[in-house]
């Protein structure tokens, strides 16, 4: 029917450090179906310290990630995650809605290390009391956008949304869980890189940050101790059989979870000092390194709260085809599918 547009031609494609993953959701009668997926494994050096340093290899990844998928459409919804970007929860005088903007553009410059002018600024509301607003500020330097952009248009791809990580991951969370509105929970995305926590309270960011601590500190640490190459560190942490004993590698596990928790309890100090008295109620993992045997329990033994690990696909109908892929990477798909949610005109987290 030429009368009607078919609307929601877009797909998720998250650009992470260690592999790309391309997913497509349709929605249909307010539920939504996986209709497509597919991902392609990135070498270590092509993103790494959070950049982009091998644009041929990352676009090609991109490319096969999306024709395995058998998506048709070229609009697409990235995230960006790292250092380079900022989020903070600031707060301004109560102004008028249309006015919020132009104080935040002013506000912005005493909360963000760069030029304002080489940021691109968003913001969220989370509050209104005593006559001040409570935002959520979010800074991104435009080259890490223009360089994400680029190797994406370079594959044929058109970036028509341009997201957070930590917020899509939130952005999923919300679809599969809308009935969590008492307690903060904190969302944590490890992926080989970078690890993006974001606490939620009523499905509403009340804080989020980035931290360059993942998957790789652990085959990294592995390789060390055993004096082995990374690729064989990797497939050694991942179970296979490499001619490395699985006792072998535990104690440069657990010392990497030990950092990790230490980085977990730094990133949580921190929220408790912005946030007035608000107590995280649980914890829920995402990303590639959540499946790490055991992490979960440790953590949760060293916090004292429950820690589980994302189910993406929880209020997702999945197709008998995707089964196996869904069930075994899971976790790691959490950003995908928040992207994969994305609409154009839609107004993101
Ligand atoms: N079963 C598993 N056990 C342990 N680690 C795993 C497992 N599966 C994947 N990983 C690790 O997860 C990481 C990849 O996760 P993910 O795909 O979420 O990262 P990414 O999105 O590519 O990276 P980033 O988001 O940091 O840029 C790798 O370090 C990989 O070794
Ligand atoms: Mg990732």
């Amino acid at each position: 029917m030429a009368f009607f547009r078919k609307g929601a031609d877009i797909f998720g494609l998250d650009i992470g450090s260690s592999s790309v993953k391309a997913l497509q959701l349709r929605e249909a009668g307010g539920s939504y179906r996986l209709s497509a997926l597919g991902t392609a494994s990135l070498p270590p050096d092509a993103i790494a310290d959070g950049s982009i340093k091998d644009a041929p290899t990352v676009v090609e990844a991109i490319r096969s990630s999306v024709s395995k998928s058998g998506i048709k459409c070229t609009e697409t919804a990235i995230a960006i995650s790292g250092r380079e970007l900022i989020i903070k929860k600031v707060q301004i005088p109560e102004v008028p809605a249309k006015e919020v903007g132009d104080v935040v553009q002013l506000e912005a410059e005493h909360h963000i290390p760069f030029a304002i002018d080489e940021v691109f600024l968003d913001y969220h509301t989370v509050g209104q009391h005593g006559g001040v607003m409570d935002l959520i500020l979010v800074a991104v330097k435009k080259s890490k956008v223009l360089e994400y952009a680029s190797v994406v248009s370079e594959a044929g791809f058109t970036p028509s949304i341009v997201d957070v990580d930590g917020f899509a991951l939130a952005n999923q969370f919300e679809l599969n869980f809308p009935e969590e509105r008492g307690e903060a929970v904190a969302l944590i995305d490890i992926g080989a890189s970078t690890m993006k926590t974001n606490v939620v309270r009523g499905g509403a960011t009340i804080f989020a940050r980035d931290i360059p601590f993942g998957g790789n500190n652990y085959t990294q640490a592995i390789a060390q101790q055993l004096k082995i190459p990374f690729e064989q560190a990797e497939a050694a942490k991942l179970g296979r059989d490499v001619g490395v004993r699985w006792e072998a590698v535990v104690p440069a596990l657990e010392a990497v979870s030990r950092e990790l928790s230490l980085e977990v309890q730094r990133t949580f100090d921190y929220f408790a000092s912005t946030a007035e008295s608000e107590r995280i109620g649980r914890i829920v993992l995402a990303g590639g390194c959540s499946l790490l045997p055991g992490l979960n329990d440790y953590l949760a033994s060293n916090w004292g709260i429950p820690v589980e690990l994302a189910r993406p696909f929880a209020r997702v109908e999945i197709d008998p085809a995707y089964g196996d892929e869904v069930n075994t990477a899971g976790p790691a798909l959490a950003v995908a599918v928040g992207l994969g949610l994305r609409r154009v005109g839609d107004k993101g987290k």
